[in-house]
């Protein structure tokens, strides 16, 4: 019995292909679309691999093909691709670049859309609605083209957007998944740990990629991973980055400012808390249960690490620390 999900796959698929088909074989497609990738940075090569593509700047064009092909006009909505305007089926990414997202064995999930140019009044992307097959929070953009690279060097790299993981895999550095500019649930965690348990998250230099991440980090670092953090600088995502200073030196900067999580944060609360005292002895009460959580599933020896660099950061007695630790243990 064919399953409703086994249509949305379908469907999802000839949507992907169309788009793919519109941006190399239409004229619109390549001086707009293609144009649009080449002045990213992004090859011809790149865009092939990740399946880009581009939806016609017209009412209904993809529309009228689906439906004149017999996909079904409920699903077509469901899935997000056609809309109705004016009662009248129409196109709901036109004029917009594709990027597909892919399951982990390269079916379509859904598509990210976005605006070319500035955004000013539209949404710079349109994602593919909730629907029977697509659950934002079980899926990480790029995991059906990074899961090898990662399981190889057993570790994950987490961005935040489509971009920033099609041009680090262009530079060479294929172990990257991206939330989608959403907070890290435990459904994504649960993926990321079913192929390794070292997670580094490349925050983009604004204020807002940072929130947003850290949030998912705690429930991280209590899930038992390994969370490392490196921050690009100011005005820059790890897209804009990579391409502004080349794929050796990125990887290079990735190697030299990779930092603790748990670290990170303890220093950043910190200089937070200032001479606050009440602040200060709350902040280390509070890096003492991570600690103490820490040990349940990582062990002794990186218990006792973690003890001597916070006790360090924060200019108290090691074995101060460690009985604090200990009192959350019990
Ligand atoms: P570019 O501007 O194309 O380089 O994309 P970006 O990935 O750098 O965008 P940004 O850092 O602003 O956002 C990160 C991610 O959040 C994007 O890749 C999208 O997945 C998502 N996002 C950004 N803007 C929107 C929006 O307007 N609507 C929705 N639903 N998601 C968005
Ligand atoms: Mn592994
Ligand atoms: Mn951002
Ligand atoms: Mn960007
Ligand atoms: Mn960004």
């Amino acid at each position: 019995r064919a399953q409703l999900s086994d249509s949305l796959f379908i469907i999802n698929g000839f949507a992907r292909e169309y788009f793919t088909k519109t941006l190399f074989n239409t004229e619109e497609g390549q001086n707009i679309g293609l144009s649009y990738f080449e002045e990213r940075g992004f090859t011809k090569e790149t865009v092939e691999k990740f399946q880009l593509g581009y939806c016609l700047n017209t009412r209904d064009a993809f529309a009228k093909t689906a439906i004149s092909k017999g996909y079904n006009l409920e699903y077509l909505q469901k899935l997000g691709l056609v809309t109705m305007r004016y009662e009248q089926p129409a196109d709901n990414y036109r004029g917009r670049v594709i990027f597909p997202i892919h399951n982990q064995s390269g079916k379509i999930l859904g598509f990210g859309a976005r605006i070319l140019g500035k955004a000013d009044k539209a949404p710079k992307y349109i994602n593919s609605p909730e629907n029977e097959i697509y659950y934002k929070s079980r899926v990480l953009y790029g995991t059906y083209f990074a899961r090898h690279s990662i399981d190889k060097l057993d570790e994950c790299l987490l961005v935040e957007g489509y971009t920033d993981v099609i041009s680090l895999h262009q530079a060479g550095v294929e172990n990257v998944v991206a939330s989608s500019g959403t907070s890290l649930t435990q459904d994504q965690l649960r993926l990321i740990r079913k192929y390794t348990n070292n997670l580094t998250i490349l925050y983009d230099g604004d204020a807002a990629g940072v929130k947003a991440a850290l949030r998912g980090l705690d429930m991280a670092v209590e899930e038992g991973l390994n969370v490392k953090v490196v921050l690009i600088p100011d005005k820059e995502d790890p897209d804009s980055y990579v391409q502004k200073i080349g794929a050796d030196a990125f990887r290079k900067f990735i190697a030299d400012n990779k930092q603790d999580f748990v670290l990170f944060k303890l220093q950043a609360s910190l200089l937070d808390a200032g001479n606050d005292l009440n602040k200060k002895s709350k902040l280390v009460s509070e890096i003492a249960e991570t600690i103490s959580k820490i040990n349940k599933t990582e062990g002794f020896t990186r218990q006792q690490d973690y003890i001597r660099q916070s006790a360090e950061i924060l200019k108290i007695d090691e074995e101060g620390m460690t009985q604090l630790v200990n009192k959350f243990i019990r």
